[in-house]
């Protein structure tokens, strides 16, 4: 499974590429605000840091525009993923980028019906949100398994991008049905690095060996 990051922020994507698991980017308009103006020139940089998929989301809300405002952003960089939310003129959008080659992440799920008709109009990923379901009581990993069955029972070759994951265990359950990609903020991946007995662990080994050094000094 491959594992994007949700961020904007050049300073956090900068600290987690060396790492080596970082597979792509995911941004959107709330993440580009929040790290000021010029939102074409990070998107640029992003793409230079991270050589995999980055979404850059259209804000243009009807066809034509998307459609525009989504050339644009795929001259930017080969690595751009043209992000338009779902919705009649999305899917309308989606289905002229996808003709003229350009891959495009269908945004803002949140139904199998939403995702089908994405995929059937051509879309490189779609981006269901299973943190804000979760967060109105409604499984969001339920619409996960369902859309994967969905995909596969048709070979869509559309991935399935987990979005709005908000802890380790959407990750999990993710890889455990089978979706293609997750996207993560940077405080969700730090999270999966971490368990109390590995920190414990290494205390312990570097606690013996210090010991063993004296008694040989
Ligand atoms: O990729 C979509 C994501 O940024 C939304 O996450 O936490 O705002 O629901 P959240």
């Amino acid at each position: 499974m491959k594992l994007f990051v949700d961020t904007a922020d050049l300073g956090e994507i900068e600290a987690l590429v060396p790492l080596g698991i970082i597979d792509g980017v995911t941004t959107n308009p709330s993440l580009l605000a929040k790290v000021g103006n010029d939102p074409r020139g990070v998107l640029k940089r992003i793409c230079e840091l991270v050589k995999g998929p980055v979404s850059a989301e259209v804000v243009e809300t009807d066809c034509d525009g998307m459609v525009r405002e989504g050339r644009e952003l795929a001259a930017i960089d080969s690595h751009i993923v043209v992000k338009v939310p779902f919705g009649k003129a999305g899917v309308q959008a989606c289905h002229v980028l996808a003709n003229e080659g350009v891959r495009v992440n269908v945004t803002l799920i949140f139904s199998a019906s939403q995702a089908l008709l994405a995929a059937k109009v051509g879309a490189a990923f779609v981006s269901p949100f299973v943190g804000r379901l979760d967060d109105i009581g409604t499984p969001g990993m339920d619409l996960i398994r369902t859309i994967v069955e969905i995909f596969e029972n048709f070979e869509f070759s559309t991935e399935v991008l987990v979005a709005s994951t908000r802890g380790p265990m959407h990750i999990i359950e993710s890889a455990r049905l089978g979706a293609d990609v997750c996207t993560c903020p940077p405080k969700v991946i730090d999270a999966l690095f971490n368990h109390p007995l590995t920190d414990i662990g290494l205390e312990r080994f570097l606690a013996d060996w210090a010991k063993a050094q004296q008694v040989v000094g």
